[in-house]
């Protein structure tokens, strides 16, 4: 590169400081235990529904040492509709091994807080940096992105070889000062300019030294995964109602929707079996339209049907069951798509 051209940093320092975002919540504070509550709840989630998100949750857990007390279904309530839920496992595990392993303080480097469960390599160095102002080199897809463009890098970046290189390239480019501008520039150019489709060239700051702009390739670089499509699956559930309350199940604590309350997977034909077990009688199905939901790995249609059954009766719920009144629908740890369905089935039995 040119020795007259201002290099790569100081052009997103100078241009973070003029045009990138200063007002986020978390960019208010240098408290380690927030920083790293806004980058996990900010992994696959955009800011604005963070936010509330964000707000809420420091609410109820003020300290790390509120949140490693706090049962795991409280962390999950707080959680639900983010997504994700790993994440809100490893928070809390998180958060326990700190107040047991270092005394209610994270660790400064970036490597020592990469060993604490659900923080990456990117993530712990967004951290430590934010946190302490240690220099580190960050890497999420956002940054990826900026710099195989900028430096025109080829291969797809989530190949290990591509992603090696793309880690050199984001260590070599470090400032010695201003990491805090600089990591923040490098996520607000990311998310503001830098987007995947038709970026805003000609207001970065890399218009003079971007290699994909020099050669007009910005829609092929960074390079794109081969698309493989995602196998489809589909599943029964059933909505189990008297009028006033919800049968729900527990889900295992890892896989899918890991730990939160979802809707009884069963067969249409055991529905009577399955709610006599529950110590109630069917009176009346229906089935209600099918929802489609994509997790990472596969596309799921969940049919719904719904159950009227007769209040009378003991309801049995025990184990991993539960019997959600509406009135709680909102502040139960319920996936997205549940708590939509389930609104909508509310308000039904609230019709005349
Ligand atoms: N995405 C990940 N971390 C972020 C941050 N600190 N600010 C804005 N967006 C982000």
């Amino acid at each position: 590169m040119n020795a007259s051209v201002p290099a790569f940093s100081a052009r997103l320092i100078d241009w973070q400081r003029r045009h990138g975002r200063h007002d986020l919540p978390w960019q208010k504070t240098r408290d380690a235990y927030r920083i790293w509550l806004s980058e996990i709840m900010l992994q696959q989630t955009q800011v604005s529904t963070v936010v509330p998100y964000y707000n809420r949750f420091l609410d109820r857990f003020p300290t790390i040492d509120a949140l490693a007390l706090a049962p795991l279904d409280s962390v999950l309530e707080l959680w639900a509709g983010l997504g994700y839920y790993a994440r809100a496992r490893n928070l809390h595990r998180c958060a326990q091994r700190v107040v047991a392993e270092h005394g209610g303080r994270f660790p400064e480097a970036a490597q020592a807080i990469a060993e604490l469960p659900g923080i990456g390599r990117s993530t712990a160095a967004a951290i430590s940096a934010f946190a302490y102002g240690q220099r580190a080199a960050i890497l999420d897809g956002n940054v990826k992105r900026v710099l195989a463009r900028c430096f025109g890098v080829e291969g797809f970046p989530g190949s290990a070889v591509t992603e090696k290189t793309l880690w050199s390239l984001a260590e070599s480019l470090l400032p010695v000062r201003n990491i805090e501008a600089y990591t923040q520039g490098l996520m607000d150019l990311g998310s503001t300019l830098c987007v995947r489709r038709q970026p805003f060239c000609s207001a970065c700051p890399m218009l003079e030294i971007c290699v994909a702009r020099r050669d007009g390739r910005q829609a092929e670089l960074p390079v794109a995964k081969r698309r493989k499509s995602l196998p489809e699956r589909e599943t029964s559930v059933l909505v189990l109602s008297d009028g006033r309350r919800v049968l729900l199940e527990r889900r295992p604590p890892s896989g899918i929707w890991g730990g939160l309350l979802a809707l009884p997977e069963c067969a249409v034909a055991e529905a009577s079996a399955f709610a006599r077990r529950h110590g109630c009688r069917v009176l009346a199905t229906q089935a209600l339209p099918a929802l489609r939901h994509t997790f990472s790995h596969f596309h799921l249609t969940i049919q719904p049907l719904l159950c009227a059954v007769d209040a009378t009766v003991h309801l049995v719920a025990e184990g991993g069951w539960q019997w959600l009144d509406y009135e709680d629908i909102e502040h139960a740890a319920l996936p997205a798509p549940i708590r939509h369905l389930l609104r909508a089935v509310a308000l039904r039995a609230a019709l005349p």
